[in-house]
Parts: C-alpha cells; structure tokens; sequence
C-alpha cells in the first residue's frame, strides 16, 4: 500500500528482536519479540475469530467498550451487566473458546521466560480488537484466580501507548509505546498494577490493516 502511512511502518519489517527494557521491578517489554512468530500466528488467530469472532461487549457499568474482544484457551473473559469473570463457554455461540493455538502458548511461555517467570501455565488468552479512536480505560487484571504468574501480552497491528501505572487508580502511568511483535510481560510484585491504552490513531499497518490486536494470557483457573 502506498503513501505515507506505508512509510510510517515499513521500518516493523526491518525490525528485529531487540532485547528487554525494563518497566518495573518485574515488568518488561520484549521488544519485536513475537515478529518470527507472526507468520505463524496469523491462519492460527483467523482460525480461532472464525469460531469466536469479535464483539462488544458492556461493562457492569452499562458502558459499550470500545474495543472489540474476543477469547480462546480453556477460559475465556468476558463482561456484561452482571459483571466481569471467566467462563467456560463463549456466550455467544454456548459453545467453548477456539481452543489456545499451541504456538501462541509456546511464545507466551518463552516470553514470560525471557521475563524471569519460568513456570508460566497460561489457560486463558483474551483477544482486544482496537480500531483507530478505540482505548482501554485503567484497570487491573483482577479476575482471575492466582496472581503468582505473569500477564504476557503481545501486541500486532497499529502502534499504541500502553500505560502502565501503580496499584492505586490514581497513581502517575508511564506511557510505553508497543508496537507490532512487541511483548509486555508483568508479574510478581507488578502483577495488580493498572494498566491501559491510549485512543488509537489513525493508521493503516501493512500486515494488520487499520486496527491494532492485542492478544492477553493469564492463568485464570
Ligand atoms: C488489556 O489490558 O486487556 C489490553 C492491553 C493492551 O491492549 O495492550
Ligand atoms: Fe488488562
């Protein structure tokens, strides 16, 4: 695709994994760490979005959110006006999740790896579609069972600020900007910290399209 939203990425298929930067005592970013593994990662993804495709989805609070979800793994989250968990069916279709794709697992057990968490068991893998204009309000990955292992988080598509705050809502964030193949991983005593996205800008990625994809493993169950 020509014209400048093409230049502005075609520097992520020069890129290459470049090392960890540390964002707090147990938190880093992977740079470009997922990028030999796209190419696999992608007929796995449309795989499980046929299956589970994307929806918005309401929070307890009566807000639309505005970023798309979906899930796949043995749990998946969701939220509605009842409130936020996991559950064991996609309560769109009654059916289960898409199953995990193993190749997504091994890179997120890697990774969380690479982050010092060496017995990372993931089960839950949420998928957030973002469109240019579409955030992720602060909040902490509260809902899931054990905090004991990490949140590994891979990013494709459009750039996003990704913030990272403390454990109170009111803490100063760090803004940290992920781009497509980056991983964040956060754990042990970082775990509970809030965390979100800024709006989306406008933008066409030469791999992705106009969106961004985040893709979240935990251990919920
Ligand atoms: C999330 O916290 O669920 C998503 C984070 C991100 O999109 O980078
Ligand atoms: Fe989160």
């Amino acid at each position: 695709m020509p014209g400048p939203t093409a230049d502005l990425f075609a520097e992520d298929a020069l890129r290459q994994p470049a090392g960890r930067e540390q964002i707090g005592e147990q938190s880093y970013v992977l740079r470009g760490y997922a990028l030999p593994w796209v190419e696999r990662l992608l007929p796995e993804l449309r795989r499980v979005l046929a299956q589970s495709p994307f929806r918005q989805m309401v929070t307890p609070g009566g807000f639309t959110m505005s970023a798309a979800l979906s899930s796949c793994g043995d749990l998946g989250w969701t939220t509605d006006s009842s409130g936020y968990r996991y559950t064991p069916l996609d309560p769109r279709s009654q059916q289960p999740w898409p199953r995990m794709p193993g190749v997504l697992r091994e890179l997120a057990v890697l990774a969380a790896a690479e982050a010092g968490f060496l017995d990372f068991t993931p089960d839950a893998c949420l998928i957030n579609r973002y469109v240019p204009g579409a955030k992720m309000s602060l909040h902490q990955d509260k809902n899931e069972r054990r905090y004991s292992e990490p949140v590994v988080s891979l990013s494709l598509g459009l750039p996003a600020v990704f913030l990272f705050g403390g454990h109170a809502r009111s803490d100063k964030t760090r803004k940290v900007s992920l781009f497509h193949g980056d991983v964040v991983v956060w754990g042990g005593v970082d775990r509970l910290r809030f965390h979100g996205v800024m709006p989306i800008k406008d933008g066409v990625h030469p791999v992705m399209g106009p969106q961004r994809i985040n893709l979240t493993l935990r251990t919920a169950g």
